[in-house]
């Protein structure tokens, strides 16, 4: 009980921006003075900085760049994605606790989210650094009733849902490497990694889990070519929270979207307007042919379409090859 009003009050204290009176806080909440003046000193001893002006009230002057559950929920804007919040310190991987609270049978829309992860998994048995106080790991529980087969392509959807929400909170442009990696100035911020249980036929669960590369500064000598961070980027800290919340906001609107047509019809423009390799000359890593030719666009089931110099257009499946600009990383 104390923890939501803790979690209502900052959200009214952010959202409102102003000053607001102890009063008007006890009417709101139905709690005493002396319990508000708690959840503050609770608050302040976390780090939030908050004025108390006497015949004022109190205002959230500034906060700290906090993962918390609290944090977390007082900013989510979704009905159903981040509604459920669990937060861990450290952890090997949120992806792997995610899939234990999904076999445990916590609900669709679960986020796990830590402020360090010591075994990180990234894709093709690839490991994943995610180094504390800056980074941003989170995976995300799904329970969606579609044919398993077409589970890949919200690996596709949440890439989109992370660009769209970068995009909103820093105005800046960052785009897709096809299939999922977010990229800003044709170096990679964000990966993506979906795995699924199915049962029967029928998806039990699917964990999308994503690191973000947020605050971090210097990158191991062999990723420090093709990896950035918002901070180098933007030039200034961001809030980890933050773009959790938005990356719900944004992921929530378009897995309807996908829901709705059970491929990516619906979000096929959205998606080739941020696809960096769109009309780029691309490698196709296939280990049994490799090729080369240029990326025109995604299909409704989100292959991506390349034409090769003999005119004929390849239709290439993500998760089965890589594919690599010619010139660059993108
Ligand atoms: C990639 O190789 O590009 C995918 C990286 C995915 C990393 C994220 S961080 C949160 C979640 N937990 C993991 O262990 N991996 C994913």
């Amino acid at each position: 009980m104390a923890e939501n009003k803790k979690t209502e009050i900052l959200r009214l204290l952010r959202e409102s921006g102003d000053s607001i009176s102890g009063q008007d806080l006890c009417r709101r909440f139905g709690i005493s003075r002396t319990a508000i003046w708690k959840i503050m000193k609770q608050l302040q001893d976390e780090g939030y900085e908050i004025e108390a002006i006497r015949n004022k009230g109190y205002r959230l002057v500034g906060g700290p760049d906090l993962l918390s559950e609290a944090d977390l929920i007082s900013r989510m804007e979704t009905t159903w994605a981040g509604k459920t919040i669990i937060y861990m310190e450290e952890t090997d991987s949120t992806n792997t606790q995610c899939k234990r609270l999904a076999e445990a049978g916590l609900p669709h829309g679960t986020l796990v989210t830590a402020d360090m992860q010591n075994g990180g998994k990234g894709r093709l048995g690839r490991a994943w650094l995610s180094p504390k106080g800056s980074s941003i790991s989170y995976t995300l529980l799904l329970r969606p009733q579609i044919p398993p087969m077409t589970a890949p392509m919200l690996t596709l959807v949440m890439g989109l849902s992370v660009v769209q929400a970068i995009s909103n909170v820093y105005g800046v442009d960052a785009g897709i490497k096809w299939p999922n990696d977010a990229v800003l100035n044709k170096k990679k911020l964000c990966g993506i990694l979906t795995e699924m249980s199915v049962q029967i036929d029928a998806i039990n669960y699917v964990v999308i889990g994503v690191g973000i590369n947020a605050n971090q500064t210097a990158f191991a000598s062999e990723i420090s070519q093709i990896a950035t961070s918002l901070k180098n980027e933007l030039g200034h800290d961001i809030n980890r929270a933050e773009l959790i919340a938005e990356c719900m906001k944004t992921f929530e609107k378009n897995y309807q979207l996908f829901v709705e047509h059970q491929d990516l019809s619906a979000l096929k423009d959205a998606y080739e307007a941020v696809l960096v390799n769109r009309n780029q000359p691309v490698r196709v890593l296939d280990p049994k042919a490799p090729f080369e030719g240029i990326a025109e666009g995604i299909t409704a089931q989100g292959d991506l379409l390349v034409r090769k110099a003999d005119g004929t257009l390849e239709q290439v499946r993500s998760g089965e090859v890589s594919v690599r600009g010619l010139y660059s990383y993108v």
